[in-house]
């Protein structure tokens, strides 16, 4: 039983920043978040992406300083998604050991071994029709792309990235990608499955960084419907059996539900994807003066952390990791 008032008053624990802080339930720490970054062939190339303020596609070089800044800040890991030279039908761009994530990666490997690198594992952004696999009478085609992202996760391992992470959708890419990379010798490479990841309209902004919106159609055969929950659960644990070591749930402000759900349904390592049109929006009204930018970044995080994620991916990485240790000082 639990007091009532007035012998219960709740707000007697919130009456000082120190009193709040030795309550607070969740934590927010750098090492905790996850920046994506998108890379191109070149050298010296910084090209900012209209819809993403503060983002940019980038060439090594210029990924590796990024890549430096957010370790220094504690980042835990960054998040690797390639833009390639030349795009056709099978994206076979995506297994090229001199493709620009392969690249990057070993030049990360090399400076700042001690981040944690993760890649993006799909098609889309190698495909000249922008689908996330190949197509098959206007299909894309689940079993034979399921080779391909093979291919390309054995190259990010060989190129000695740490995480391999799918986001495709195809059924039952988690275990064929296992069985890849233990062929080839990279039993130690950790696989964090996209497992639930919705067919949403917060990726717009994402589609012009990453050059990879769809040419036609959309990507509904694919990716989830909104409107489910319990299909999540089961992506998630179908994904645990195949052998991924962590999931994802993507986006995360949205759909905090299926964070909570999942996590509680699978007590496994859970990462959320505040995804680039979470990220927009909140830089838009905050430019516009409409909300306080800084709080709300802080905000949507902490609610992510609340709903039982582990680790968020957000382009607010190197803003919250500078945020929170100007706190702790
Ligand atoms: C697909 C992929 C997408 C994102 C990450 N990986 C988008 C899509 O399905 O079109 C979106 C990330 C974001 O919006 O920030 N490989």
């Amino acid at each position: 039983m639990t007091a009532s008032f007035p012998e219960s008053r709740p707000r007697r624990l919130r009456r000082t920043p120190a009193l709040r802080q030795l309550v607070r339930e969740t934590v927010l720490a750098p090492s905790q978040l996850v920046l994506p970054l998108f890379v191109r062939g070149g050298t010296g190339i910084r090209q900012p992406v209209g819809s993403l303020p503060g983002v940019a596609q980038t060439s090594v070089d210029e990924l590796v300083r990024d890549a430096e800044a957010a370790s220094a800040l504690g980042i835990g890991g960054v998040l690797l998604f390639g833009i390639p030279d030349r795009k056709d039908e099978i994206g076979s761009n995506a297994w090229d050991p001199r493709g620009p994530v392969q690249n990057a990666v070993r030049e990360l490997k090399r400076s700042v071994p001690d981040l944690v690198v993760i890649t993006d594992v799909c098609m889309c952004e190698y495909t000249d029709h922008g689908h996330c696999g190949v197509l098959e009478g206007g299909d894309v085609a689940n079993d034979a792309t399921l080779e391909l992202l093979a291919k390309a996760a054995v190259s990010h391992a060989e190129a000695g990235a740490d995480i391999v992470a799918p986001s495709d959708m195809m059924d039952g890419r988690v275990g064929v990608i296992r069985a890849a990379l233990d062929d080839a010798q990279y039993a130690n490479t950790v696989i964090l499955s996209y497992a639930a990841k919705y067919a949403s309209a917060f990726y717009g902004p994402f589609r012009e960084a990453a050059e990879s919106a769809p040419r036609s159609g959309d990507r509904r055969g694919y990716q989830m419907d909104p409107p489910n929950a319990d299909e999540a659960v089961r992506e998630a644990l179908q994904d645990i059996a195949e052998g991924a070591d962590a999931i994802m749930v993507k986006p995360a402000g949205p759909y905090l539900d299926i964070v909570a759900r999942v996590k509680a349904a699978t007590r496994h390592p859970l990462a959320a994807y505040q995804v680039s049109g979470e990220y927009a929006m909140i830089r838009a009204a905050a430019e516009r003066g409409w909300i306080d930018g800084d709080r709300a970044m802080m905000e949507s995080l902490i609610g992510i952390r609340r709903a039982g994620a582990d680790m968020i991916v957000t382009y607010f990485a190197v803003d919250a990791a500078r945020r929170l240790r100007a706190d702790r000082a």
